[in-house]
């Protein structure tokens, strides 16, 4: 039995939750700053650190209030180490390591990304993962192809080689003046739109299990916008999704429903394929575009393998899936002192419990 307080602070939520035995969310606080970031149409650094450190404090102390757990009762304390904004990153590690000293509880710092598929196994009825199994986490940061082959044990097959998945959905969102974030945005438009009424082509990569979105976006953008001409063109591209004037003849229901269709295709092609090559018993959804519902039909159209994703609320960022990944790593003997350092970049497959 282990009891963990999990922190989060690596991009624009600040969460904080207590778990125990890496199955059951006794209480998962979330606080989102997507209201101040919405008028930027993206996360804007500053303003995220700032924010966690005005909420962290208020944050932490109600994720224990409501699961009814005291300081003494901990046996960790688990905080997002990276991948992620090295200012956001900050405030979560350093007010996990002012807990840690004051209570003389150890400390854990974890990986988003092990926290994403440790986001699958917080439901009652949960079953243990079958291993082997791909996982595909596709966030707004990240598209990543891991091989699974136990509890902690990782091999990155591939991944977004230029935009991620969920930076795709939120640019071409921006560029069709959706709300911020584009990919829930572009989901509900879609819903009224016709895929077939355009092709938008999804570019081949070199590897079987890299993906690549930047080109889509491109096409995108090319279509729907009034192209400029002769001198102007240069000088438009760079932000040109932000600045671009809208085709008046344009059905953005149609443009959404078919950049939906193209990237859940190359998600669900690439994804699938791996499935089959590493003679997988699941495939394992998570990060905030699990969410989308084409993209889990189409996994499971495409697949006759068991398919798994996090309920809607742990899809995206929160804390309770970093606690519940440290449960793990915790009876594994991990611990990681006090002087550990914030990573903006941090792959899966680096870091195994055999090290
Ligand atoms: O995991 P997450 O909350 O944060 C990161 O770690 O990035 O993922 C947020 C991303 C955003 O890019 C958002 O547009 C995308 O997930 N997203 C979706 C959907 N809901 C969130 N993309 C497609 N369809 C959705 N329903
Ligand atoms: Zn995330």
């Amino acid at each position: 039995m282990t009891t963990i307080l999990g922190i989060e602070t690596s991009c624009d939520d600040t969460a904080a939750a207590v778990v125990s035995d890496g199955r059951v969310a006794r209480s998962n606080v979330v606080s989102s700053q997507l209201d101040l970031h919405a008028q930027y149409g993206g996360v804007f650094p500053e303003v995220a650190s700032r924010a966690h450190a005005e909420s962290i404090s208020a944050v932490v102390s109600q994720a224990m209030d409501e699961a009814g757990t005291g300081y003494e009762q901990l046996d960790t304390i688990a905080v997002t180490q990276g991948p992620g904004l090295i200012g956001s990153l900050l405030v979560g590690i350093n007010f996990a390591k002012g807990l840690a000293l004051a209570t003389g509880k150890p400390l854990l710092g974890i990986n988003h990304l092990e926290g994403h598929v440790y986001s699958l196994l917080l439901e009652p009825n949960d079953a243990d993962i079958d291993f082997p199994v791909v996982v595909l986490i596709a966030s707004g940061g990240h598209s990543e192809l891991v091989l699974m082959t136990g509890h902690g044990e990782y091999r990155r097959l591939g991944g977004a080689i230029d935009d991620a998945a969920g930076e795709a959905f939120d640019k071409v969102g921006r560029t069709l003046g959706l709300p911020f974030p584009g990919g829930p945005a572009i989901e509900r438009v879609a819903a009224n739109g016709d895929a077939t009424a355009y092709k938008f082509p999804i570019a081949q990569t070199d590897s079987p299990y890299d993906f690549s979105f930047s080109g889509l976006k491109t096409a995108v953008l090319r279509q729907v916008t009034v192209q400029p001409s002769g001198h102007g063109r240069r000088k438009r591209r760079r932000g040109a999704e932000k600045r671009a004037q809208l085709r008046a003849d344009i059905d953005i229901a149609d443009v959404a429903a078919a950049f939906q269709d193209a990237v859940t295709e190359a998600l669900a092609r690439v994804t699938i394929g791996a499935a089959r090559q590493f003679h997988c018993s699941e495939i394992l959804l998570s990060g905030g575009v699990s969410a989308n519902q084409l993209l889990r039909h189409k996994m499971r159209e495409e697949s006759s393998l068991p398919l798994r994703y996090p309920p809607l609320a742990l899809c995206t960022d929160n804390a309770a899936m970093i606690a519940a990944a440290a449960h793990y790593r915790f009876l594994a003997g991990h611990r990681s002192g006090l002087a550990f350092e914030a990573r903006s970049s941090w792959r899966l497959s680096e870091q195994t419990y055999a090290e």
